[in-house]
Order: C-alpha cells, then sequence, then structure tokens
C-alpha cells in the first residue's frame, strides 16, 4: 500500500502563484505572497546583505556541521536585537532555526513535548499557515475573532486570556498583523501580560514583520513590555523580512524562562526535536546576520535600509488611500491607513478577490490580503480604480 489516505490540502497561496505563473495577460500584478518588491517588481538583495556576503566570500568560513543550536554568534546578536535588555537576555536559550517557519514548528514542538494537553488560542484570521503548523505539532487549537470594524477587538483577547488554562498559550504576532496589518496598541500587550502572568498563560509570539511597522524598537515595545511581566514566553523570529533573506531560511526560536535549568531544559527538548527533523540549520543566512549585526558601521546602514523599506511601504499605503478617497465609494477605504507592514487587507470577500483577478489581474488571497510590497508606485492609481470598482458597496468599518 503507498500513498492511500490523499486528504491534505495545501494553502491557497501555492495555488494561485500556480495560476498566475500560467496566467499569460502582460499587466498583471502578483500581490499574492509577502515579498518585498522594487519599482522593477525585483526582489533585490539588500546592499547591507551584499556587503557581508562579500566579507563572507572572502573569509571563507569553513562547510563543517554547525551544531544542533546552529551559530551561536547569530543566536547571541539576535536575542540583543529582539529583546533589547540585558535582563530579559538573561532570561533566554535560544536556538538557530529553518526561518521564521521552522522556528514555530519547533517552538510548538517544545510546547507539545512538555504539556500534551495544551490549548493555543488563535485569532483569526490567522497567517495562513499557523493553523497547519500548531496541529502539525499535535496541539490543540481554538481559532477566535481577533478583528472587528477594521481594528483589534481589545475585548475578544481578553477574554480568551481570561479563559485560558495555566499553561495554554496565545499565539499574537509581535506587529504588523498578517494579513490584518493591525499591531496591538501598547496598552493591549501591557493588560494582556497582566491577565497572563497572573493565570500562567503562556505568550508565543510571532515576530515576523519588526521593522516594517513603525520603526524598529517601536514595532518590539509592546513584545518586550509583556516579556517584563510575564515569566514564560516562547518567540519565533525570522531575519526573512528584515534582511530580505527569504530562500536562505533565517530565523531562530527563543524561549523566556524562569531559570536557567529550565532554560537548558528547553534547549535539550528542541535539540532532540531538530536532530530529528533536519539535524541542524542552514548557515549561510545566519552568517550574514550575525556579520551585520556584529559590525557597527554594517549595521547601522542595514538599519537604514529597513527604514527605507518600511518608509516606502507607508508612503505606498497613503498614496493608495489617498486615490482611493478621491473616488466615488473611496471612504470605505480611510481604514487602511491604519494598517502596518507589508499586507494590506481589503475588506474583500473570496468572490471580490476572484474579482479582482479575473477583471483586474491583480492576484491577492481568498482573505482579502494584498501583498502592498508588491506594488509598484507607478500602478497605485491604477490599483485604487480597480479596488474601488470590485467595492463599490463595501463598508470598511461594518464589513470586518
Ligand atoms: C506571520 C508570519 N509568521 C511567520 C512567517 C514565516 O516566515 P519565514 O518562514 O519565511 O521566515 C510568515 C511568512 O510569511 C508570516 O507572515
Amino acid at each position: 500500500m503507498f500513498l492511500t489516505t490523499p486528504s491534505l490540502q495545501l494553502d491557497p497561496l501555492w495555488q494561485l502563484s500556480a495560476d498566475y505563473a500560467a496566467d499569460p495577460r502582460s499587466a498583471r500584478l502578483n500581490l499574492i505572497i509577502g515579498v518585498y518588491r522594487d519599482e522593477n517588481g525585483d526582489c533585490p538583495t539588500m546592499p547591507s546583505v551584499r556587503v557581508a556576503e562579500g566579507r563572507l566570500v572572502e573569509r571563507a568560513p569553513s562547510k563543517e556541521y554547525i551544531g544542533l543550536s546552529g551559530n551561536l554568534e547569530f543566536n547571541s546578536a539576535m536575542t540583543q536585537l529582539i529583546l533589547g535588555d540585558e535582563e530579559l537576555v538573561s532570561r533566554a536559550t535560544t536556538v538557530q532555526t529553518v526561518a521564521g517557519t521552522g522556528a514555530l514548528r519547533l517552538l510548538a514542538e517544545l510546547m507539545s513535548a512538555t504539556g500534551p494537553h495544551r490549548t493555543v488560542y488563535l485569532g483569526t484570521p490567522a497567517y495562513v499557515n499557523h493553523p497547519a503548523i500548531l496541529r502539525a505539532a499535535r496541539l490543540n487549537v481554538v481559532e477566535y475573532p481577533v478583528s472587528r470594524n477594521g481594528t483589534i477587538d481589545a475585548e475578544a483577547v481578553l477574554r480568551v486570556a481570561n479563559s485560558a488554562r495555566a499553561g495554554d498559550l496565545i499565539l499574537l504576532q509581535g506587529c504588523c498583523h498578517n494579513p490584518t496589518g493591525l499591531s496591538m496598541p501598547g496598552w493591549l500587550w501591557d493588560e494582556l501580560a497582566d491577565v497572563m502572568a497572573r493565570k500562567g498563560v503562556i505568550p508565543f509570539i510571532d515576530q515576523a514583520y519588526f521593522g516594517l511597522g513603525d520603526g524598529l524598537e517601536e514595532d518590539l515595545e509592546g513584545m518586550r513590555r509583556m516579556l517584563r511581566v510575564v515569566p514564560e514566553a516562547i518567540i519565533a523570529v525570522s531575519a526573512s523580512k528584515a534582511w530580505g533573506l527569504y530562500s536562505e531560511r533565517t530565523g531562530c526560536a527563543i524561549v523566556i524562562t524562569r531559570d536557567g535549568a529550565q532554560g537548558d531544559y528547553a534547549r535539550g527538548v528542541m535539540e532532540f526535536v531538530a536532530r530529528a527533523d533536519y539535524s541542524q540549520p542552514p548557515a549561510h543566512g545566519a552568517l550574514v546576520v550575525a556579520e551585520i549585526l556584529n559590525d557597527r558601521a554594517l549595521r547601522a546602514q542595514w538599519r537604514a535600509e529597513l527604514e527605507q523599506m518600511r518608509s516606502r511601504l507607508t508612503h505606498l499605503r497613503n498614496e493608495l488611500a489617498d486615490e482611493l478617497i478621491a473616488l466615488p465609494n473611496g471612504d470605505a477605504f480611510a481604514g487602511l491607513r491604519e494598517q502596518r507592514g507589508m499586507f494590506l487587507r481589503l475588506p474583500f470577500d473570496s468572490a471580490q478577490m476572484d474579482a479582482l483577478r479575473e477583471q483586474y489581474g491583480t492576484y491577492g488571497i481568498p482573505s482579502g490580503r494584498l501583498s502592498l510590497a508588491g506594488v509598484p508606485a507607478s500602478r497605485i492609481p491604477e490599483l485604487a480604480t480597480a479596488i474601488a470598482s470590485v467595492g463599490a458597496r463595501v463598508d470598511m468599518a461594518t464589513s470586518r
């Protein structure tokens, strides 16, 4: 017997990407996947990454196995960057992973191995891959609506925290929530931290878009405030977006524990899981990021490049909102200005997203998400016209 239960279903992203590749129309816009593109539609290597890669070519680091926890210099530099203060760093244990996805899976496995009956609360709409990753680690997933009227539903998040049991997890995106584009306000991080600390509920934080919302420090601030209050937390960090290292599969898993013994135990479990899966993470991306973060001038250059990407996204978003608001029915889209990061979430259902694709060659995903980072500025007016025509009777404030 071979391949007898073909019941698996891939998320819609990949089917749409295949449809896009097969679509012969010339003026199409591929806004399916969250990748930062320039005005020509290319996804260029960041200049700071090129400098680091040049140095690595010169130095020709050994290709020897790097160990189950990966590159220790990278782990240390990333932990300091993400946590930002020595007290938090002293409570952290970090393992290099196969990008953000690998970090999510490794941490989910850690949680499953150390608490088989845990529930993970997941706000919907969720990042398409979150449910699959959590379920693959055999965790019990409970979904709840996380946004209402185009904003984060704070009451819903707090209600979930109050109803969760000790040892349960709440999955929170650090900033620029995929797909809603919403970032949690500081006061909500604080209130949530108090409830979770009191109840022993563990934050499972996904940091994929730091630096692309309100600024690097600003995007990490809410999470850092929470971590100063809760005794334990797990954080999945992706280097894919902030360094443009999508294909290098670079990231890390950070575990915040009460004491060093718990940290050592967490590392042991993660190394055990990694050993039976991919054994050791790939070396190149972590070498690049460590080279950048550990060199003052190169780090400053990278920060400036990240800031440039962020301000271009803000500019594109505001341009689009301006164009839409000037069109008949455009007021319905005023809420787009409040969104942050790489994505744009339209108040569209899947039929309207089909219409956007079929009538205007604009490819997004059925939840209403478009990758703003893939729109050339010169095509904003055309995109606005397409959105306004498809959404002729949509009210942003009440539809989602
Ligand atoms: C919210 C979120 N988390 C994690 C990831 C995983 O990123 P990667 O595995 O490419 O680092 C993504 C990618 O789109 C994402 O949107």
